[in-house]
């Protein structure tokens, strides 16, 4: 794997759709060839399977056929579109990876950590992000901006105190693995939270053409 693997993450309405655009237009502006992708569903597979799991008529799904359905659509993701992508050499950029499992299904559903860990590694086979950079907001504030998006899946309708649990859980993770995960405040103007993405992603960057 000779490319580049960098995720974005953070709970909801913390800004990571526009940041990973703003990054993926950076990287190709640098002469470096980039792929920008997101989990759950960027196969043919996974966006039936992200079509389950974020279907409100849902509602009731077990967490443990949750959590192996995230885990169905990334060892499609790693498989058919991460590794080769790596494999080219390019730059990958992808919106939610490992640690939004562990965020969501581990801390926000209490599920087993060490379980969890351990499929998460059968379905990613190796692949790990060299940088990860962590869209922190607070869980009130996130929401709101998601409501004014007009956006309301199946996770989104959990309460306020499972999005607190999947913060708290993501920024246990950087706190455990300081060197990968980066935290970024994105409570900020989105300019002010590029400029510090930016910056973060030139530590790891080839330098390409330009
Ligand atoms: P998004 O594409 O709008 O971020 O929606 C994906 C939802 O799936 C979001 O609520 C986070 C959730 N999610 C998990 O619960 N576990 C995971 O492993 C991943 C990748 C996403």
């Amino acid at each position: 794997m000779r490319g580049v693997f960098i995720t974005f993450e953070g709970i909801e309405g913390a800004g990571k759709s526009t940041i990973s655009e703003m990054a993926s237009r950076y990287v190709a502006s640098k002469g470096l060839r980039v792929v920008g992708t997101y989990e759950p569903g960027d196969t043919a597979a996974g966006r039936e399977i992200r079509t389950i799991l974020l279907d409100p008529a849902h509602e009731g799904m077990h967490p443990l056929t949750e959590l192996l359905l995230y885990f169905a659509d990334r060892a499609e993701h790693v498989h058919r579109l991460i590794r080769p992508a790596l494999d080219r050499g390019e730059v990958v950029l992808c919106d939610r990876f490992t640690d939004s499992t562990v965020a969501y299904q581990g801390f926000g559903r209490g599920l087993d950590l060490k379980t969890l860990r351990d499929i998460d590694a059968v379905a990613r086979d190796g692949v790990w992000p060299e940088l990860t950079i962590l869209l922190d907001i607070d869980a009130r504030a996130g929401l709101k901006r998601n409501s004014r998006a007009g956006k309301r899946d199946r996770l989104e309708m959990e309460d306020t105190g499972f999005h607190e649990r999947v913060r708290e859980g993501f920024l246990s993770i950087a706190r455990s693995e300081p060197e990968r995960v980066k935290v970024v405040d994105a409570s900020r103007p989105v300019d002010a939270v590029f400029a510090e993405v930016r910056e973060l992603m030139d530590r790891v960057l080839p330098d390409g053409r330009a």
